[in-house]
């Protein structure tokens, strides 16, 4: 039995239509008219594929294909949200890949042990609405609903409102009960597989992260007649910030340190900054290396109040722990590969994913297609059909090895 690569190059290339650019990739921010098309396209594809889907009160969907016994489900999945301007792999391989392996079994008249269902997560990204993994983390009890429906996008708009707006509130009683296992494919987004030469990997755990946001508090006044003596330019400050933020990642191994979103006011040409508000991306595999790594941004944050004028807030509003995952799952995805004879990597992510939460509540792995030249949440993100074929069967082989047949 195989996943051939043709009809999810197909899927693949028509949801990234929907929030199209020129360039390659796209953006479908959760809860967007992007990504409410882009819903409707994979329902139709679930349901076509005899899947029954139901949506529940977070937006997560859900389809299932029934197995011969009761019980709970094999479950497959990832995302379909986008960051803006990402690429067209990251979260839909997941999701089109646990598709393409239902599509497989109906043509093979395979009826597996366990129930099989397909997911398709809300707010993966946590571009639009932080924090990441967003719904996910809900169903695993990590957030609460009155948290996530009351989370906001840059332009005020509640996640509940635009669950609602675009038709995707369901039910508490729809949403996934705790699988008997779950397996995420995804691409790998950085550079390991490639320069192994491997087109798999085996991915064993999730670094921890952190999501700060810094507010820094200066004033905002006349561009010309102030002297600089008497200034409190908050960007000026948060510039520090933003070089001693990457400093603190290259001091310590395996760190990585990132400033990626900046709201400059009042933002004109004329005006000294009066605000700035940052956000602060801190990963390690370690615990104890992440906490190393807020305890720096911390003395940064004196040491540049110290030497301006601004007053620096920090919030932590986030994180996600380092995270193993199932050695039972991950025997059943080494056994996929070593099966269909493809060579493998052993690797940990660097980034989060919606197994990391699904991991609190039932055995979780995860499998990695290469990634040409590393690159993700970008345009020129890459996957060779091989690759993607490679992942798609051993998602295929994997979760027949977990839910059995009949
Ligand atoms: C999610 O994609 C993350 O790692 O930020
Ligand atoms: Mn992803
Ligand atoms: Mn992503």
């Amino acid at each position: 039995m195989r996943v051939e690569v043709g009809l999810l190059g197909e899927s693949v290339g028509r949801l990234a239509e929907v929030g199209a650019s020129p360039v390659g990739g796209g953006t479908r921010l959760a809860l967007g008219g992007a990504a409410r098309a882009g819903r409707d396209l994979v329902r139709g594809w679930m349901e076509a594929a005899g899947l029954r889907v139901r949506v529940d009160d977070f937006g997560n969907m859900v389809g299932r294909r029934d197995g011969a016994e009761e019980g709970p489900a094999v479950l497959l999945g990832s995302h379909c949200d986008s960051v803006r301007r990402g690429g067209r792999f990251d979260g839909a391989l997941g999701v089109l890949g646990a598709l393409e392996v239902v599509r497989a079994l109906n043509d093979h008249g395979v009826t597996t042990r366990r129930p099989l269902e397909v997911v398709n997560w809300t707010n993966e990204e946590g571009v639009r609405f932080e924090p990441a993994m967003m719904c996910s983390g809900a169903v695993s009890g990590r957030f609460a609903k009155d948290y996530v429906y009351g989370r906001t996008d840059r332009d005020g708009r509640r996640f509940a409102d635009e669950l609602r707006r675009i038709g995707y509130l369901g039910r508490e009683a729809d949403r996934p009960a705790p699988p008997a296992a779950y397996l995420e494919l995804h691409v790998e987004q950085g550079p390991v597989l490639e320069a192994a030469g491997l087109p798999v990997g085996v991915v064993e755990g999730i670094v921890g992260i952190t999501w700060l946001e810094a507010t820094v508090e200066g004033r905002a006044d006349h561009a010309g007649p102030s002297p600089m003596r008497l200034r409190r330019d908050a960007l000026a400050a948060a510039a520090r910030l933003v070089s001693g933020v990457e400093e603190l990642a290259h001091r310590l191994t395996d760190a990585v340190a990132t400033v990626g979103r900046l709201a400059v006011e009042p933002n004109v040409i004329n005006t000294i900054p009066g605000k700035v508000v940052m956000s602060v991306d801190l990963r390690h595999p370690s615990p104890e290396g992440l906490e190393t790594l807020v305890a720096g941004l911390e003395k940064l944050v004196w040491e540049v109040e110290a030497r301006t004028k601004v007053h620096i807030a920090l919030d932590r509003f986030w994180t996600s722990e380092p995270t193993s995952f199932d050695p039972g799952t991950l025997d059943a995805v080494r056994a996929a590969c070593e099966g269909l004879g493809l060579p493998f990597g052993r690797l940990w992510s660097g980034a989060g994913h919606d197994a990391k939460y699904l991991q609190d509540v039932c055995p979780s792995a995860m499998i990695f297609v290469r990634s040409a030249g590393g690159l993700s949440h970008c345009e020129e993100e890459y996957s060779t059909p091989e690759d993607v074929e490679a992942g798609a069967n051993v998602l295929l082989h994997a979760a027949v090895r977990l839910a059995g047949t009949v």
